[in-house]
């Protein structure tokens, strides 16, 4: 095989690396941003999607960010989840300013340290349950972890223990968000970034979705979930804040 096309695999020596960045103290903020700006240029309009933001969420809290249509949550999310970039202002992650880093570190970081839950579930067509929840685990080769038996618990855990080999079109929707939440939990990051998790689900499904996501979150797991479903604005125990033209703030 030609070297130049084989895909590059960490592996757990990497994770030395990742925990001499993260350093040995205990993590103050699980997300922290300071002054945070993104903007993007069409044609000769600039759009400021989020603007100047500062937030932090300690390890352990589950937040909820509502706000209209167009209001910057999902580039605000794509930042912390370092899929994207700020124009201006710092992100760290986990108290890891993830912006100074290059691609390959960032790739290392995101696949151990956030679990990405999107609206429209993302998962790989061509790959089953199985195979969709081993596919972080197979990237990060962590030589404790056995891929294929971690699968299986994890899509035990979401109720999908009778779907494993059920391709992304073989399952309903909200068995797909299912099998997204138990990828997301695989190679157990502590930060899970949901993008309207239950927007396309039917009121089971969404409810299902949300006792996970408690779950996630009284297992230890910091949350942060954008969010229009008021059932998951109203339950106890979040932290509920708005956001309005690309700004954040306090529910009042
Ligand atoms: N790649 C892009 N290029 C130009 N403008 C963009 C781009 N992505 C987003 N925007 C603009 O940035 C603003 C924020 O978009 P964003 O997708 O973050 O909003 P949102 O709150 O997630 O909306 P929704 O609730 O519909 O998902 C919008 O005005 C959008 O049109
Ligand atoms: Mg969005």
């Amino acid at each position: 095989m030609d070297e130049d096309a084989s895909i590059d695999i960490a592996t757990a020596d990497d994770e030395f690396d990742l925990m001499d960045a993260l350093g040995s103290e205990e993590v103050k903020n699980a997300i922290k941003l300071v002054d945070v700006t993104r903007t993007y240029s069409l044609g000769d309009r600039e759009i400021v999607a989020v603007d100047e933001i500062n937030l932090q969420v300690e390890p352990g809290e589950f937040v909820v960010v509502e706000g209209p249509s167009g209001s910057g949550k999902t580039t605000l999310l794509n930042m912390i989840g370092a899929i994207d970039y700020p124009t201006s202002g710092r992100v760290l992650v986990m108290d890891v300013p993830i912006g100074d880093y290059d691609e390959h570190f960032r790739a290392l970081f995101r696949l151990t340290n956030t679990g990405f839950i999107f609206q429209s579930y993302n998962l790989i067509s061509t790959l089953t349950a199985l195979e969709n929840v081993m596919f972080p685990m197979q990237l990060f080769e962590d030589a404790d972890l056995k891929p294929e038996e971690e699968a299986h618990r994890l899509l035990d855990r979401v109720g999908l223990a009778e779907r494993t080999d059920h391709l992304p079109w073989q399952l309903s929707s909200g068995e797909q968000q299912r099998v997204a939440i138990a990828r997301a939990m695989s190679n157990d990051p502590p930060l899970i970034l949901a993008d309207e998790p239950t927007a396309n689900l039917d009121v089971d499904s969404a409810q299902m979705i949300r006792e996970i996501l408690r779950w996630l979150n009284d297992s230890g797991k910091t949350v942060l979930c954008m969010t229009h479903d008021i059932n998951i604005i109203e339950q106890d125990r979040v932290r509920v804040l708005t956001m309005k033209n690309g700004v954040i703030g306090e529910n009042v």
